[in-house]
């Protein structure tokens, strides 16, 4: 039976892998990963790892890996569609032998168009003649027409023009009350009557990756409260899963994405030029989010307010980043209260200079240190505190020094206050002298690049890296196989992922692209633990367009070198053959 890969994805969105894994085997974390002993094989210490951000596990013992499916398969010792149905019963839902969920599908798209409809609404009102007062606050704000456009900014009449005016004017265009409710853009007083939410605001449409209107916030114009009122979560809203702007910033070049606290500091960046910043909205920083960064760039820079309350969200948000693998550097916004402020007062380049400035890859290398020790265990646990302490005794900023120790006290588990103490002591021990060399020592590169399976190994190392870049790129986005359209499978210098390569071309020119766990369904469980592998690691896809074109030419080079080094073996041996044949 063919399995629906909508079915697919939504079991993978209910199932979480810890929770299978912990069934078989005791999971404890350390670092990215959590760790136990080995369901596959017999073993006493543990060599087996779940990521839960990838929902991928590999055991570095017997070198079994996947994904979900995987596992159960692996673990029960069933086929594929066997192991779906364990975990579609785990998850309470029905197997797919029916048409799947017609209904929910249009509820959605007719919340959907509602929420469109209601922008189109919104924007007119901002640039009609009843607009003037939201006008007038935009322009106070410093935005340009250009800006409204690009981000489809609106005005929501105030309620002297009547509560309800959205409302009259979506159900003469056909949509019911109980739309809007469901859409959040209308709320049912206790007497049972219904009026607008949003009134006498500013509207921040928000628009999810596929270009959809999801929610909109709203802000006053004055000082009343509360300042902003955001759509609630509804069917196609989910506030902890969105962020503002990502669908404008996912296709900057900048090679990271600036990480903002609100609607208008991400609107002040883009327009002064800085096309890459994001918000989450309403909310602080979730696991969600996190992930979804993680998605789409390797490198994050946090610039949130810089008053005691940013500090804190910060240190938060950089917890969660470091979890997925990206780099993470924290602007220290001064002489201002936001990043809004900020850009309007000193202008671009001295908000690129931030950037520039801001410290580099200090909590991704604080990550690496924790990936070192056991901190489990009191002497590794001193070891891993010295380190980190000797790491940030050469921050020059306090703050940073506070935030990143905060972190590194955080995940050992020890006192914040301590671990700022030791900060200072080796800081005063240290004497700037050391500096560089130390930093030197500290960059060594990792040179193991070749698979663990035997099976597997890259005969052209260079040529194997960018077809693994390419896998990864096209599993997360794989709108790019329209531009892979020149590069062929026997290109691939391995086999196995020459093998994903041609899978994923053939699937996408019947107009299917392969999500991971359809990919497991066509690979046996070797092959997929290899395609797990290669995907934990990072992978940007900023400048995907660019990178995937890199990649392309590398293998294509290396494919021609290749075929001339077989030539001339060919040649060698025809000589050869020759001189012995001769008489
Ligand atoms: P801020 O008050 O820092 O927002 O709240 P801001 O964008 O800098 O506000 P102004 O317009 O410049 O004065 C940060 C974010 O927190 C959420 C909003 O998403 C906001 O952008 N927030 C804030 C709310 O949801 N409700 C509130 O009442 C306040
Ligand atoms: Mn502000």
């Amino acid at each position: 039976m063919a399995i629906p890969e909508a079915f697919l994805e939504e079991l993978n969105e209910r199932v979480d892998l810890m929770d299978v894994a912990s069934d078989y085997t005791t999971l404890q974390k350390q670092g990215n990963r959590y760790w136990g002993c080995c369901p596959f094989h017999s073993e006493k210490t543990p060599s087996f790892t779940v990521t839960p951000e990838k929902q991928v596990y590999y055991c570095f013992g017997c070198h079994k890996g996947g994904h979900l499916v995987n596992f159960v398969m692996e673990a029960e010792g069933v086929g594929f569609v066997d192991a779906v149905g364990i975990l579609a019963q785990r998850a309470g839902m029905p197997m797919p032998e029916d048409e799947g969920h017609p209904e929910e599908a249009k509820k959605r798209e007719r919340l959907l168009s509602l929420n469109k409809a209601a922008a189109r609404y919104f924007h007119a009102n901002l640039t009609g003649p009843q607009g003037q007062r939201g006008q007038d606050y935009f322009a106070r704000r410093g935005l340009s027409k250009r800006t409204i456009t690009n981000f489809g900014l609106g005005y929501s009449l105030p309620q002297e023009d009547g509560w309800d005016r959205l409302i009259q004017a979506m159900t003469e265009q056909g949509y019911t009350k109980l739309e809007l409710l469901e859409a959040g853009l209308a709320v049912q007083s206790k007497k049972g009557g219904v009026y607008d939410r949003f009134r006498g605001r500013v509207m921040f449409p928000i628009i999810d990756l596929r270009g959809n209107v999801i929610g909109f916030g709203g802000r006053v114009l004055d000082d009343s409260t509360p300042k902003y009122l955001n759509s609630p979560d509804t069917v196609i809203y989910n506030k902890s899963k969105n962020l503002f702007a990502l669908n404008l910033a996912k296709k900057s070049k900048a090679g990271y994405l600036i990480l903002t606290e609100g609607y208008m500091d991400t609107i002040a960046l883009h327009q002064g030029g800085f096309d890459c910043a994001v918000a989450s909205l309403g909310t602080s920083l979730t696991e969600s989010h996190a992930r979804l960064l993680a998605k789409y760039t390797k490198e994050v820079v946090i610039s949130y307010d810089g008053d005691q309350a940013g500090i804190n969200a910060a240190q938060r948000a950089i917890g969660l980043l470091n979890k997925t693998g990206v780099n993470v550097r924290v602007l220290r916004v001064t002489g201002a209260k936001d990043p809004d402020e900020f850009i309007k007062k000193y202008g671009h380049n001295a908000f690129q200079r931030l950037i520039d400035g801001a410290a580099g890859q200090v909590s991704y290398r604080i990550g690496q240190i924790q990936q070192k020790y056991d901190l489990t265990d009191d002497n590794q646990k001193v070891q891993y505190l010295q380190e980190a302490a000797d790491l940030l005794a050469r921050l020059s900023s306090p703050v940073e020094r506070e935030i990143y120790g905060g972190q590194a006290a955080e995940a050992a588990g020890i006192d914040k206050a301590a671990m700022h103490a030791e900060v200072e002591r080796q800081r005063s021990r240290l004497g700037w002298k050391q500096k560089k060399q130390a930093d030197r020592k500290a960059l060594t590169p990792a040179a193991e690049n070749q698979p663990t399976e035997r099976q597997f190994r890259y005969r052209n190392v260079r040529s194997a890296m960018a077809e693994e870049g390419v896998i990864r790129l096209l599993l997360l986005e794989p709108d790019l196989l329209a531009q892979a359209e020149a590069l062929g499978q026997e290109e691939f210098s391995s086999e196995v992922l020459g093998k994903v390569f041609g899978i994923l071309q053939s699937r996408w020119e019947e107009g299917k692209t392969t999500p991971i766990e359809v990919l497991s369904s066509l690979l046996d469980n070797r092959e997929m633990s290899h395609i797990a592998t290669i995907t934990q690691k990072p992978e940007s896809l900023q400048n995907g367009a660019a990178a995937l074109e890199d990649y392309i030419r590398i293998i294509q080079t290396e494919h021609m070198k290749d075929g001339i080094a077989d030539d001339r073996d060919l040649l060698a041996v025809s000589s050869r053959k020759r001189t012995e044949d001769a008489p």
